[in-house]
């Protein structure tokens, strides 16, 4: 009887044993689960470009972190935002120190040598900020021979630097480059339209030139060969294709 009892004993507690460690694994397989929910993603940005990103509060928001939202909200990905200067977004991206970058950057061939690029999710233009009163530049075709700021890095400062006996001033923000404008250390300022709206309108006395050159596209750019890429243009056609994107500009820019 004590034989039989013993038994069934060590029998109940090899069942006991065996539950527990199913019940661990079954733990352990639901916790790796939501560590992809979990998953950070890193944007590195420059939080100095309204209305794509600025500070807020000491929050990046604007147009590029709300759709890098989006995307990763669909994707199951945490979003982390890395604020830095301008042209450090690639070389971030390329050793991998960020995700992927996103900052109204615009698809040029040349970044296309480092990085890919997703479709593109805006269109935009570079546009002239002159002193409303007595600028010597009226139109692009002025710029030759002047002194013109931009923030470095940029594709303004691309254009600019091909302009004849064109003295560029580079600066690490877009605001510096209009603060020189309206202390008459620069002539006109190249920069993005919809960030100089915005200069514009914190600097009074300085006005945008109706003459607009170079149209380009915005776009993610991301590690050259990054699974990511193609989930993240199936998610932006997703986020195009159900208004969310039009939205979301329509927040931040009103016609
Ligand atoms: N579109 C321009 C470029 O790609 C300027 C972008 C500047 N963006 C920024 N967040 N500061 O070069």
């Amino acid at each position: 009887m004590k034989k039989i009892l013993s038994a069934v004993l060590a029998v109940a507690m090899l069942c006991t044993c065996v539950l527990m460690f199913t019940a661990c694994g079954g733990n352990n397989s639901s916790a790796a689960s939501s560590d992809t929910e979990t998953k950070e993603l890193h944007m590195a940005t420059n939080a100095a470009f309204e209305p794509y990103e600025y500070k807020e509060g000491g929050e990046v928001v604007g147009i590029d972190a709300d759709i890098a939202g989006a995307i990763c909200k669909k994707l199951g990905y945490k979003l982390v935002i890395d604020d830095m200067d301008f042209d450090a977004i690639i070389t971030a991206v390329t050793s991998g120190k960020a995700d992927f970058g996103m900052a109204g950057m615009t698809i040029t061939d040349e970044r296309k040598q480092s990085v890919d690029f997703t479709d593109p999710y805006t269109n935009a233009v570079q546009v002239i900020i002159v002193n409303e009163k007595d600028s010597p530049v009226a139109s692009a075709d002025d710029l030759k021979g002047k002194s013109i700021g931009v923030q470095m890095g940029t594709t303004g400062d691309i254009y600019v630097t091909d302009i004849e006996d064109a003295k560029v001033e580079r600066f690490n923000k877009g605001a510096d480059a209009v603060l020189a404008l309206t202390q008459g250390k620069v002539d006109a300022v190249v920069i993005d339209n919809q960030p100089a709206k915005a200069f514009v309108a914190q600097n009074p006395g300085t006005k945008i030139l109706d003459d607009p050159f170079e149209n380009e596209e915005y776009a993610i750019c991301l590690k050259k060969g990054s699974e990511l890429t193609e989930q993240f243009n199936k998610a932006l056609k997703e986020l195009k294709d159900d208004g969310t994107i039009d939205t979301i500009i329509k927040k931040y820019i009103s016609e």
